[in-house]
């Protein structure tokens, strides 16, 4: 066992990775060439990634993949995807394609309020704290104005501050609901600087008023965040086609293929074991797009699956239907997405993305990221109802095989070509290597 470090923080990269050699991996030195080989030979490069976080030892690459073809709102995007799962960008770049022949997709935000709280605990009578808020209100929008001085410039702020009684649930426990519009930054910081100071007014106001007992001029505060549940932060996106227009086989019809997908997603809209598979799919396409541009991806994910449950019942974040011989898909999705600050500014790649994009305020974002989740929600779905979902995942994964069993350029041109007509499977392509190998 490693034994208890003290201030490793502080130690230099080179000392760190020495620590680690020592007590992880038997000072075995392809664990140190490991780290380094992934270091980046631009020294101002890898200083600024080792600066975004605390003990920084080498890069953790992901593949920064495209999706071109995509139609969104009459105008033509390739997409930012960053995601190591092997079928993703295919399965975008391929309902990308089906879609922008058939009017692309259509997207719109909704609204994009942002919400923080302050968690107090009050000891007294509600009644008094309820006209004590109502004195101070202004005050606490006031006191806050050197943080939102900026905001506002920009056409955010704080949209409204509201006194929440949660007595009935906990004991003594009161909020601070506050809204806000954060323009063109996911906000956090912004955010969670008023909320701090909101609080701090909304105490020292407290022990200053009169009308308060001892014990009620006490307030407690218990946190000050930031909620990554946003409702109505919200965007919608949506494609549609006659039946006729939808892809049909032998085997099944384009009508009968309609019927089938709305099915499936009614499935999804029913039963939670499948909503959760489902929404992750979806997730696959949002994720990518949301780290691609430097976002928050838990913050996303968080607030994508509350939304899904918000009716008490977790169920699919798109919906399907067929009316008068129209088949329309749709998704309706939280995104509380920036493209300024955090990252935005920072990361190469990142300021990159959001170029390939052409340089989108939040609102496109949010538009181009529903987009992304509908597209891959779609191609997950075709493949399900139809050939089944491991034929195109064997097929990309064919290539993670193949490295994983160092197959030279040669032996992957053959074994490409083999399987170009042969199912995939992990046993398989193991056979026909040592096949290959042995001959
Ligand atoms: C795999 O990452 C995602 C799918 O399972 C999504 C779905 O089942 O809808 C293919």
């Amino acid at each position: 066992m490693a034994p208890v470090v003290s201030g490793f923080s502080k130690l230099s990269k080179a000392d760190k990775i020495k620590w680690l050699a020592e007590h992880h991996f038997g000072n075995d030195a392809t664990a140190t060439d490991t780290l380094v080989t992934y270091w980046n030979s631009n020294e101002q490069l890898q200083q600024l990634h080792d600066e975004f976080t605390e003990n920084t030892i080498s890069n953790y690459y992901l593949p920064f993949s495209v999706a071109p073809n995509f139609l969104i709102n009459d105008k033509r995007y390739t997409l930012p995807m960053t995601i190591e799962e092997s079928s993703v960008v295919a399965a975008a770049s391929k309902a990308a394609k089906f879609w922008q022949r058939r009017g692309g997709f259509k997207a719109e935000v909704l609204s994009t309020i942002k919400v923080g709280q302050v968690h107090f605990s009050y000891h007294g009578n509600p009644e008094k704290l309820l006209l004590f808020f109502s004195k101070i209100k202004s005050k606490l929008m006031s006191s806050a104005s050197h943080i939102t001085k900026n905001m506002e410039k920009r056409g955010g702020g704080v949209k409204e501050i509201e006194l929440r009684d949660k007595t009935a649930e906990i004991e003594n426990y009161y909020q601070l609901h506050c809204t806000f519009e954060t323009a063109d930054a996911m906000g956090a910081n912004f955010i969670n600087s008023c909320l701090e100071q909101f609080a701090k007014t909304f105490v020292a106001e407290a022990q200053e008023y009169d009308n308060f007992s001892d014990s009620e001029k006490k307030i407690e505060i218990i946190m000050s965040i930031l909620s990554n549940y946003v409702p109505e932060c919200l965007v919608t996106a949506s494609v549609s086609c006659f039946v006729n227009e939808l892809p049909s086989t032998s085997e099944l019809s384009a009508n009968e293929y309609a019927k089938k997908f709305v099915r499936a997603v009614n499935i999804a809209e029913i039963e939670p074991y499948r909503a959760v598979t489902h929404n992750k799919g979806i997730m696959n396409g949002v994720d990518a797009v949301v780290l691609a541009t430097g976002n928050d991806f838990r913050a996303i994910e968080a607030g994508a699956h509350a939304y899904a449950s918000r009716n008490g019942k977790y169920r699919s974040l798109t919906h399907a239907e067929i009316k008068n011989d129209v088949f329309s898909f749709s998704i309706e999705i939280p995104l509380a997405l920036g493209t300024v600050g955090g990252l935005t500014n920072l990361h190469p790649l990142v300021k990159l993305a959001l170029e390939l994009l052409g340089k989108p305020n939040a609102k496109k974002l949010m538009e181009i990221t529903a987009v992304a989740g509908l597209a891959q929600n779609f191609a997950a779905i075709n493949s399900l109802i139809t050939t089944g979902i491991q034929q195109g995942h064997m097929k990309m994964h064919l290539m993670n095989i193949l490295n994983q069993f160092e197959a030279t350029e040669n032996e992957k041109e053959q074994l490409i070509k083999y399987f170009k007509t042969n199912t995939v499977t992990h046993s398989e392509v193991v056979t026909q290597i040592e096949k290959l190998r042995a001959s």
